[in-house]
C-alpha cells in the first residue's frame, strides 16, 4: 500500500520511521517532510492547504491511506474532502476536530456529556468578559477559543493581569482565534497526557506521557511547544487510566457519534490529576509533538495496520495496541533564541555517531544546505532513547546529546525530573 504522510516535524519523522517498518507498506510519500523523514519516505511538494492538489496526488499515486500529522489541515476539513472522494484518512473531519479547534466547543461538549473539567464561561466581548470575571476566583485562566499555536492561554494571578490578558485577546493579538474567549476555573494537580485511538465507535488506549512545556531547567522561562517528554507517565496508574477512559474518553467519543460528528483518529487528552480525580484540561485532535516520538519508541506493532483499522472503521477487530513496558524519553534540542527568535542556519554534526549509541535522533526543524545539515526551526532535533526506567532512558538520551555537535543549539538538562524523583523515592 502507498501512504501519504502530511507534516514535517519530529512527530512526523517518528511516524515515518514506524510506518516504514510495516510489511504492508509499498511507497511512503511525505509532504513537506524534512531531511530525517527523507530517510524513510519520498518527499513531495504538495501544499496541504490545497485540498484539490492533495486529492490529485492521491489518485495519481494510488494512495491507500493519508496520515495527517498536524492540527491545521484537520480543522480545515482536509480529512472530510479526502473521505468524500473515497480516500482512507487517519485524522478527524472538521466537525470532530473542533475538539482542538475551539476550546468553547470542547467545554460545551463536556457539559453535555458530564465530563469532569474546569468550570467555564464563553465570552465574545471584552465587556462581557469583564462582567464574567467576578464569577471566578484568582488565579483565573483566560483562553483564546481557536488555534493559537499553544500561545493562547494566560493564567492571570491578579485582576489587573486578567484585564490585561482580555485587552490582548480582544485587541486581535490572536487574530480570529481570539474573537471568542473562554474563562476557566484554575485547577491544581499534576498534568499528564493520555492518548486513545478511535474510529468513532471502538476505542483503544494508546499510552500516556508527560512533557515539559517551559524552556528552562526546573520548569522556568516562557512556554514552548514542548522541550522533552517521556512515556509512560506512571503517575497515571492503571486505575486512573480506567477512570479517564470511562469518565472522559468514552463519553466524548459516544457524544460526538450520537451528535453526527464521529471522531476518527487519535484523541490526545491533556489531563489535570486533581484531588477529586482526573479532569480534562483540553483535547488535541492529533498526536503530541514530542509525545508522539516517545510513543513510537514504545510501539512494537504494525503502524500501517493500526492506523488503517482506525481510518476504515475496523478498530474493533484490532487487539490492544502493542505498546511495550519500556520507558522512552526524548530531549528536544532547540536553536538558541527559541521560543522567541530561534537562530536559523546553525550547523549540525554528529548525528550518525549519536545514533550509533542506540538512540534515535528525530528531525524536527532541520534542512539541508548543500551536503550539510542545518537548523531551520525552533525545535531542531529530538534525541530519543529507551530504558528500563526514566533514569536509564534519560542517561542514554543525554549521552547522545553529548555526542552531537550543534553549537547554536541548546536543550534542557532535566527532562524526566519529576518521575526520576519518584523513582529515587521508591
Ligand atoms: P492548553 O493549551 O489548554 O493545554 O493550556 C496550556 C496549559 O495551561 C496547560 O498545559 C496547563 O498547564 C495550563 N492550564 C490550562 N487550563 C488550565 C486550568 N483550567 N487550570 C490550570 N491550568 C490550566
Ligand atoms: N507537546 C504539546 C503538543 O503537542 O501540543
Amino acid at each position: 500500500m502507498n501512504i501519504l504522510l502530511l507534516g514535517g516535524g519530529g512527530r512526523e519523522h517518528a511516524l515515518a520511521w514506524k510506518l516504514a517498518q510495516s510489511p504492508s507498506l509499498s511507497t511512503l510519500y511525505a509532504a513537506p517532510g524534512n531531511p530525517g523523514i527523507a530517510q524513510h519516505a519520498q518527499l513531495v511538494d504538495i501544499d496541504a492547504t490545497d485540498h484539490r492538489a492533495v486529492l490529485d496526488f492521491c489518485t495519481r499515486h494510488s494512495i491507500g491511506l493519508v496520515v495527517i500529522g498536524p492540527e491545521a489541515p484537520l480543522v480545515d476539513g482536509l480529512a472530510d474532502n479526502l473521505r468524500t472522494m473515497g480516500v482512507a484518512v487517519f485524522g478527524p473531519g472538521a466537525k470532530a476536530a473542533q475538539l482542538e479547534g475551539s476550546k468553547g466547543f470542547t467545554k460545551d461538549l463536556c457539559k453535555r456529556a458530564g465530563i469532569p473539567t474546569a468550570a467555564y464561561i464563553r465570552v465574545t466581548s471584552k465587556d462581557g468578559a469583564i462582567a464574567a470575571l467576578d464569577d471566578f476566583a484568582l488565579p483565573v485562566v483566560i483562553k483564546a477559543d481557536g488555534l493559537a499555536a499553544g500561545k493562547g492561554v494566560i493564567i492571570a494571578e491578579t485582576r489587573a493581569e486578567a484585564l490585561d490578558a482580555l485587552d490582548t485577546m480582544f485587541s486581535g493579538a490572536f487574530g480570529k482565534a481570539g474573537e471568542e474567549v473562554v474563562l476557566e476555573e484554575f485547577m491544581t494537580g499534576e498534568e499528564a497526557s493520555f492518548f486513545a485511538l478511535t474510529d468513532g465507535t471502538a476505542i483503544l488506549p494508546f499510552g500516556s506521557a508527560q512533557d515539559h512545556k517551559r524552556v528552562g531547567d526546573g520548569d522556568t522561562g516562557p512556554n514552548t511547544g514542548g522541550m522533552g517528554a517521556y512515556s509512560p507517565a506512571r503517575v497515571l496508574t492503571p486505575e486512573l487510566e480506567i477512570q479517564v477512559m470511562e469518565t472522559i474518553i468514552r463519553p466524548t467519543v459516544a457524544t460526538l457519534a450520537a451528535e453526527g460528528m464521529p471522531y476518527s483518529g487519535v484523541l490526545y487528552a491533556g489531563l489535570m490529576l486533581t484531588d477529586e480525580g482526573p479532569r480534562l484540561i483540553e483535547y488535541n485532535a492529533r498526536f503530541g509533538d514530542p509525545e508522539c516520538q516517545v510513543l513510537m519508541m514504545r510501539f512494537d506493532g504494525d503502524l500501517v495496520a493500526l492506523l488503517l483499522a482506525v481510518a476504515q472503521g475496523r478498530l474493533a477487530d484490532h487487539g490492544p495496541a502493542e505498546l511495550a513496558q519500556r520507558t522512552a524519553l526524548t530531549v528536544v534540542m532547540a536553536a538558541n533564541g527559541y521560543p522567541d527568535a530561534p537562530e536559523k542556519g546553525g550547523a549540525i554534526a554528529g548525528v550518525a555517531a549519536a545514533e550509533a549509541a542506540g538512540t534515535r535522533i528525530f528531525h524536527a526543524g532541520t534542512a539541508m544546505r548543500g551536503d550539510a545539515l542545518v537548523a531551520s526551526g525552533g525545535r531542531v532535533l529530538n534525541v530519543t532513547a529507551t530504558g528500563d526506567s526514566v533514569r536509564a532512558a534519560q542517561k542514554a538520551a543525554y549521552a547522545a546529546v553529548d555526542l552531537l555537535d550543534f553549537p547554536t543549539g541548546f536543550c534542557r538538562r532535566d527532562i524526566g525530573w519529576r518521575e526520576i524523583a519518584r523513582e529515587d523515592a521508591a
